[in-house]
């Protein structure tokens, strides 16, 4: 992807101490606000944050930047976060891959009087973190949940693919799908980690379908699960007999809701994730922590985006919803005739 090279082209010129946002400010100048955000791993879902962070750049006029590690990958998180305290950025917005381990950093970031605030996954309890601004993961896992105990009224077995065994989204996705079908005939198999490796996932979502010729359905916690899930089903031959139900909307999911191979899919509001956490930094550089808060109706440091359960049937509604927003996508339903429209 294109700006993932250019992430580590500025990530290593500021290793040699140049600095990439700030270095030409004359004394006599206000210190701009900087705004580092830190995604998981490089997929459409992080593009479509990263466009919510340039649109509240442009429209707030503070300077960001924004750095994806290829996969998971928590020491390229810790080091990136490293750099930027070294910077003295103003705000530093992560997505841990892992909590507990990222927690030192954080607090080394706070204690040198960075905001730090989450997106997308949350931190862990008590956490330096000021607000945590994504979705209800446990909830939306239960949506999911839910959503596929419809699809199978007879129950069967379910693949459970995933990006990482550590962070609290997919965890609490996770959780939230289990509860959901506990009382149902589904029986889950145990979640499979692909380390947020798209090819992996591939794979071991074939391995899964090969093992379990009875396989009724399957989960996809994070963004390219369901197209790999959706690919590996086709591969098998076995569309419409496994049903999918995933997670976001990236080009690959919604072709595979088009095509009729994934059923439903939880899409969340990453554009706003991105949005929200370069507005609220600025907000508590300019008003304070608890008002910046106030203003932005967070509940116990939370502001949840919400979800929104995207299938064939809802898909030119959803389309027409983002696109009065004014929220950029790279797909389109124009020339796709709908199921039920069909002869
Ligand atoms: C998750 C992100 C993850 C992405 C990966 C999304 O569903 O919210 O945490 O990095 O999928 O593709």
């Amino acid at each position: 992807m294109k700006y993932r090279l250019a992430y580590w082209v500025c990530l290593m010129l500021l290793l040699a101490a140049s600095g990439c946002t700030s270095a030409s400010q004359s004394s006599m100048q206000p210190k701009p606000i900087v705004i580092v955000v830190i995604g998981k791993s490089v997929n459409p879902y992080w593009s479509n944050v990263e466009k919510g962070v340039e649109a509240a750049d442009k429209q707030l006029g503070v300077e960001t930047v924004m750095f994806v590690p290829a996969n998971e990958d928590v020491a390229a998180q810790i080091q990136t976060m490293e750099t930027y305290i070294a910077q003295g950025v103003t705000g530093i917005a992560i997505a841990p891959s892992d909590p507990q381990a990222l927690e030192r950093v954080m607090k080394k970031a706070a204690a040198a009087g960075i905001i730090v605030t989450t997106l997308d996954t949350p931190s862990v309890e008590g956490s330096v973190s000021k607000v945590y601004i994504g979705t209800d993961n446990y909830d939306a896992g239960k949506i999911a949940g839910e959503t596929l105990a419809r699809l199978l009224p007879n129950g069967g077995k379910v693949g459970i693919g995933r990006g990482s065994d550590t962070a609290l989204n997919a965890l609490q996705r996770t959780e939230g799908f289990l509860t959901a079908i506990a009382g149902t005939r589904i029986r889950p198999l145990p979640p499979v980690n692909d380390q947020a490796d798209a090819a992996v996932a591939l794979q071991t979502a074939s391995s899964v379908i090969s093992a379990n010729p009875d396989l009724a359905g399957a989960f996809g916690v994070y963004a390219y699960n369901g197209p790999a899930w959706a690919t590996a089903i086709k591969e098998a031959k076995a569309v419409g007999r496994i049903k999918v139900v995933c997670f976001d909307t990236t080009t690959d999911t919604i072709n595979g809701i088009k095509e009729g191979v994934i059923d439903a899919t939880v899409a969340q509001r990453e554009f706003d994730m991105g949005y929200k956490s370069v507005q609220i930094i600025k907000l508590m550089v300019e008003k304070g922590v608890q008002p910046a808060l106030d203003e932005m109706a967070a509940v116990n440091n939370i502001i949840t985006t919400g979800v929104d359960v995207v299938t064939a049937a809802n898909l030119r509604e959803y389309e027409a919803a983002l696109d009065a927003r004014g929220i950029p996508h790279e797909w389109t339903t124009r020339g796709w005739t709908p199921p039920l429209a069909r002869p």
